[in-house]
Order: structure tokens, then sequence, then C-alpha cells
């Protein structure tokens, strides 16, 4: 594990160790993806992305990016996937698509990032934990800095071995603020006294009930609105087709969106405006009943403006 300030450094540096122990250039990553600043690929990418030859593939759709990686194996260096899309709309990797690109990663000798900056935060273990599955490499940030700047990436020891200043051929990793002191111990601090393995559990599983409670509050109410997500991540959608990729989700402007962000907010909630909700361990089982009989307010008040919206 070697420690930097973000997670899109974490990426980067990622990234940059898998194109330089390969020797191949191309990273293949998924369509409405987000993996920092330079690494944007919602609505057809960002010209401030980094200038790698990208493969980009459609996020759960094993058939298609198998046959990506057969055209594109000898030069593709890295895939990097989220287990669960987080900007992206919290939609939940399958477990047989995950399964797939770590099996054909190994097939083609690609490395296997899985950008776990928001989703470690979904068990003790990370998303890859409750998974059962491994990849070559993991990149964290956010909340293990302990609330400071953080980054981190690490994994398969024959990769990471490649930084260590002794080795034959080693790769530089340097920063002023790489180990940051304050950072660690802020970090050991928060994982040890507040976001012990104990309150992960309890947090995703009191978030597990909050999106089915909202999930059954949609349904009773017919309102086409759905919460998607794991654990302490979701999103509220505003359509009731099945979510399997960013396309799916349909536009993050929708009015329904603001219409729900500005109405909550009324009720005195605070969620992000593209309907990201992440309960945090300050809440109370009060809290979640009150937020839930909010959001039953929100669709008594406006399901049938968003039936003639969603359809
Ligand atoms: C999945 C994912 N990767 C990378 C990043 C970038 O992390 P940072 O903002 O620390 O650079 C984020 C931030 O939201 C993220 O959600």
């Amino acid at each position: 594990m070697r420690f930097c300030n973000s997670g899109t450094e974490a990426n980067v540096n990622a990234l940059c160790a898998a194109r330089a122990i390969t020797g191949r250039s191309r990273v293949l990553v998924f369509d409405g993806a987000y993996h920092g600043g330079p690494l944007t690929f919602a609505h057809g990418g960002s010209p401030m992305n980094l200038p790698f030859p990208w493969v980009i593939g459609a996020y759960n759709d094993l058939e298609a990016t198998l046959g990506l990686i057969d055209r594109h194996a000898h030069e593709v260096a890295a895939i990097i996937v989220e287990p669960m899309m987080g900007a992206g709309g919290c939609i939940a990797g399958e477990p047989a698509f995950l399964q797939g690109l770590r099996e054909a990663a190994t097939r083609h000798g690609i490395v296997l990032i899985f950008d776990e900056v928001m989703t470690s935060r979904l068990s003790p273990g990370g998303l890859q934990a409750k998974l059962g599955i491994t990849p070559d490499l993991t990149t964290f940030g956010k909340y293990l800095g302990g609330g400071l700047s953080f980054g981190a990436f690490g994994g398969r020891s024959d990769l990471m071995a490649r930084f260590d200043p002794r080795h034959p051929e080693p790769l530089p990793h340097s920063g002023t603020y790489n180990n940051n002191v304050l950072t660690m111990a802020a970090g050991v601090a928060g994982l040890s006294q507040v976001f012990t393995p104990e309150a992960a559990r309890a947090l995703n599983e009191a978030g597990d009930a909050l999106r089915a409670h909202l999930n059954r509050l949609a349904r009773a109410t017919g309102a086409p609105v759905q919460v998607a997500g794991i654990g302490s991540i979701m999103c509220v959608h505003f359509h009731d087709r099945p979510i399997r990729r960013p396309a799916d989700a349909g536009p993050s402007e929708l009015s329904a969106r603001a219409l729900f962000h500005l109405d909550m907010l009324e009720r005195g909630f605070y969620l992000a405006r593209r309907g990201f909700i992440s309960p945090s361990l300050a809440l109370e089982p009060a809290d979640y009943d009150a937020f839930a009989a909010a959001f039953e307010n929100f669709l008594d008040a406006y399901g049938p403006v968003l039936a003639n919206e969603g359809r």
C-alpha cells in the first residue's frame, strides 16, 4: 500500500504503474464512470482527461466487454472499474460481470484495478470483500484519512514491489505530502475509534434498510421512482425501468431531481442535487424514519407530476 493525497492521485498512480509494468498503453474504462477530475467518462468524457488511449466499455455488459478485451488484449495495460458505480448513479456491478472482468484480466495479463475510493465504506473489507473478488490493485480516498486529504493505492505484492527503490527498475512515487503524518494519525484514529468494523456493518445495514423502505414507499404510491445503491451509498432515480449502467439512469439535470432536492431541503433534509444520498454515522434511527416520512410526503405531493415526467 502506498499513500498519496487524493483518490484522483491514487488512480493516476495505479494506472501509470500498470502501463509501466505491462509495457502496454491502453486502459479499459466504463462509459459514465468517474475516477477523478482528469478521469471523467460521463457525457462523452472530458477535454481535461489524461491523454491515454482509452477503450470505453459498457458497464455490466460482460459479453460486449469481453469482445473489446479480446480485440485489444495485447495493448491493454489495465481495466479500471468501480465495483459499484458511485457518481454514475449508484449502480451495482453485477457479480458475474465483475468476476468475468477478473478472469479476463488474469487470462490476458491485464492489471485489474478496483476503484474503491467511494465503495470501500460498504464493508470493513470494502465492496471487494463483500463480493469475494480480489483485484490486482485497489485505490482508496475520502473518509479513510479521518477527514483530511487522503489517497492510497496498493495490492499485488509483485506489482507494488516495483516501487521499492531497491528494485532493479524502480518506479518513482514522490510527493511532498505522501504519508502525511497528520493524515495518517487521523486515519488510524478514524478507523480504530469511529468507523470501526462494527460501525461500518451497522451503517451499511441501516443504509440497506433505508433503501428498501424508500423503494417500498415508491412502489406503494405507484410513482415512477426507484432508489439504487448498496449499503450507505444510494441514489434516487425518476423512472421505474431497470438501471444497469449510467445511460439507463436518465439525464442528471432532470427537473424531477431538482424538485426532489429543493422539496427535501424544505422538509429539512440535505442531499445532493443529483439525488445522491449518503447517510452518516451521526444519524439516529429517528432520523432515518423522519427521512422516509419526508420522502413519502414528497411522493404524495408530486407523484402525479413525476408520473408524467418519468415516461
Ligand atoms: C470513484 C471515485 N474515484 C475517484 C474519485 C476522486 O477522488 P478525489 O476527489 O479524492 O480526487 C472520486 C471522488 O468522488 C470517486 O468517487
